[in-house]
């Protein structure tokens, strides 16, 4: 159940957003609450009707917000959504990757075609958008500072800790995103004062990825195995989100950089 924010409704007054799948489940909870606190949003998806329903929800708070239809799977796309949202909003301070392709099938009934798609969506994606992002989001990009870079976010999951059935090609996409979310923490941190931060959600409550992969049996009887027995909300996420794209979430010296770049926040089932 939402609550009321724990965080200051200015902690990210100025900032720019660019959120993947920000348009539905947590990738819409998350666009909500940074616009609830002060941010600029643009949003990515590539259906034109959900972007519109979107936009429209995030104005009725008073959102600055836009929708940009584009495919992460495109790097025409990526370039032209980076490139209008910093045309809008006159720079680029943070990037959430949120856009996942999902769906349960047995590894024998899973084409080559089937597991590249979701792996094209979520990790290639992912790079995509962060290489598009880079020239806006580093220190010394358009509207920057020339000692303070942006951030970058990226949803990922914890299917791939363990192993999960029906799931063999979302838990590579998913691993393989932690994977650039640790190396880009490493050199980009380094090198663009760009912080790279992961938050890896368990099954969360009232989204797509729920609605179609967790039959009602199925939520029901993993809440059994949950420690809180209940799923996560989208604004669990979001609050976490939250935290790593605020000034609170900027604290890293120069000697904690390994620690920086291994640090994927997890939240695996509440
Ligand atoms: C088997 C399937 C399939 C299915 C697609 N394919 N759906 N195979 N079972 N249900 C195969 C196709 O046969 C084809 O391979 C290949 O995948 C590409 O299919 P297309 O339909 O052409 O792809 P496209 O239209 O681009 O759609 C890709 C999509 C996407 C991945 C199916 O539309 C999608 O998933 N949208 C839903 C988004 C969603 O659910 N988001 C929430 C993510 S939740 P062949 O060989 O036939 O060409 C999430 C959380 C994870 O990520 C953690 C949960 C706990």
């Amino acid at each position: 159940m939402e609550c009321a924010s724990p965080f200051k409704s200015d902690i990210l007054k100025g900032k720019v957003a660019l959120l993947t799948g920000g348009g539905s489940g947590i990738g819409l909870e998350i666009s909500t609450q940074f616009g609830k606190h002060g941010a600029s949003v643009a949003i990515m998806g590539r259906r034109k009707a959900v972007l519109d329903s979107a936009v429209s929800y995030l104005q009725s708070f008073g959102i600055p917000a836009i929708g940009l239809q584009g495919d992460v799977r495109k790097q025409e796309d990526a370039k032209r959504v980076v490139e209008l949202t910093v045309k809008q909003f006159g720079k680029l301070d943070i990037l959430v990757n949120a856009a996942a392709g999902n769906f349960l099938v047995s590894p024998e009934d899973l084409s080559p075609n089937g597991f590249r798609t979701v792996l094209d969506i979520d990790s290639v994606g992912t790079f995509t958008m962060c290489h598009e992002a880079l020239n806006y989001i580093k220190k010394g990009g358009p509207g920057r500072s020339s000692t303070s870079g942006g951030m970058i976010l990226n949803i990922s999951a914890t299917l791939h800790y363990t192993a999960s059935w029906y799931q063999i090609h979302v838990a590579a996409a998913k691993a393989a995103v932690d994977a650039v979310t640790r190396n880009l923490a490493l050199e980009w941190g380094t090198d663009y004062d760009i912080r790279v931060n992961g938050i890896a959600p368990g099954p969360i409550g009232d989204t797509a990825g729920m609605r179609k992969l967790g039959p009602e049996e199925i939520s029901n009887k993993s809440k059994e195995y949950m420690p809180l027995y209940k799923l996560g909300e989208k604004y669990d996420i979001a609050m976490a989100a939250l935290y790593l794209a605020s000034d609170a979430g900027d604290r890293h010296f120069p000697l904690l950089l390994p620690a920086l770049a291994s640090s994927s926040c997890a939240c695996p089932s509440f």
